[in-house]
C-alpha cells in the first residue's frame, strides 16, 4: 500500500523516505554558487567591499569587516557577495553575527544555508553553544533551533562585553543560544 505524498509548507507533495530538494531560489541561482570560508590564507579580503555594501544595505554593523574577514563565510554568484555570516569565538562559546542577504536573493533559503555553514565553522572550532542578538530577525533563528534568552544581558559575558552588542545593539534587541554539541 503505497503512502499518500502529504502537501509540503510551499505546495508541493513530500513521501515517507523522500529527501527534502533544495530550498526554492528566485532568479539565477546563488544556491549552484559555493559557499566559501572563513579561510583568510585564499585571499578572500576581496570580498571585504561587497560584504559591507552587505552589511549595510542590511542596517548592520559593518564597521571593522577587514578585521573578521577570517571568520566570514560567504555565499557568491559570480563575482559577487549575495549573502555573509560571521562566527566570532570565544573558546566553547561562538557568536553568529552579521548574517546578511541580498535583498534580490531573500525568501529562497540562503540565510538558512549561511547560520548552517557559520554553525559548522563554529563547531568545528571546538564551539559547544552559538549565540545570536538580532532586533527584528529573532523569529528567524528560532525558526532554525535557536532558543531566545533573554535580553541582550543574558548573553555570556565575552559576548556581552563585545563593542558590538554593548555598543551597537538596542536594549530591545533578543539573545538566542544553540546548542552544537
Ligand atoms: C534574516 C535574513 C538573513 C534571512 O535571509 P533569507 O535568505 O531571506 O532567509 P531564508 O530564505 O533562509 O528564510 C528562512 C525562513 O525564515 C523566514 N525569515 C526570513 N527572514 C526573516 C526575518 N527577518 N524574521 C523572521 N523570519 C524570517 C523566511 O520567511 C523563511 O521561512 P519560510 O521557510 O517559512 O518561508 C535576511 O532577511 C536579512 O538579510 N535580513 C536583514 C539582516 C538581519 O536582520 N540579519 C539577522 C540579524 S544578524
Amino acid at each position: 500500500m503505497g503512502l499518500t505524498p502529504r502537501p509540503d509548507r510551499r505546495g508541493g507533495t513530500r513521501g515517507r523516505g523522500d529527501v527534502p530538494g533544495p530550498p526554492h531560489v528566485r532568479g539565477p541561482g546563488p544556491l549552484g554558487a559555493p559557499l566559501r570560508g572563513p579561510d583568510p590564507s585564499t585571499g578572500e579580503g576581496e570580498d571585504r567591499p561587497d560584504i559591507e555594501a552587505l552589511l549595510k544595505a542590511a542596517g548592520l554593523v559593518h564597521e571593522g569587516v577587514e578585521d573578521r574577514i577570517g571568520e566570514a563565510v560567504v555565499a557568491g554568484l559570480d563575482s559577487r557577495v549575495v549573502g555573509t555570516a560571521s562566527v566570532e569565538g570565544f573558546g566553547e562559546l561562538g557568536h553568529l553575527r552579521s548574517v546578511a542577504v541580498d535583498q534580490e536573493f531573500r525568501g529562497g533559503g540562503l540565510g538558512i544555508l549561511l547560520v548552517a555553514r557559520a554553525a559548522a565553522v563554529a563547531r568545528d572550532r571546538g564551539c559547544t553553544q552559538l549565540y545570536a542578538v538580532t532586533e527584528d530577525a529573532a523569529s528567524f533563528f528560532e525558526r532554525l533551533g535557536f532558543r531566545p534568552i533573554g535580553p541582550k544581558d543574558a548573553l555570556p559575558e565575552p559576548i556581552a562585553r563585545t563593542p558590538m552588542v554593548r555598543g551597537q545593539c538596542s536594549e530591545d534587541a533578543v539573545a538566542l543560544q544553540l546548542a552544537l554539541a
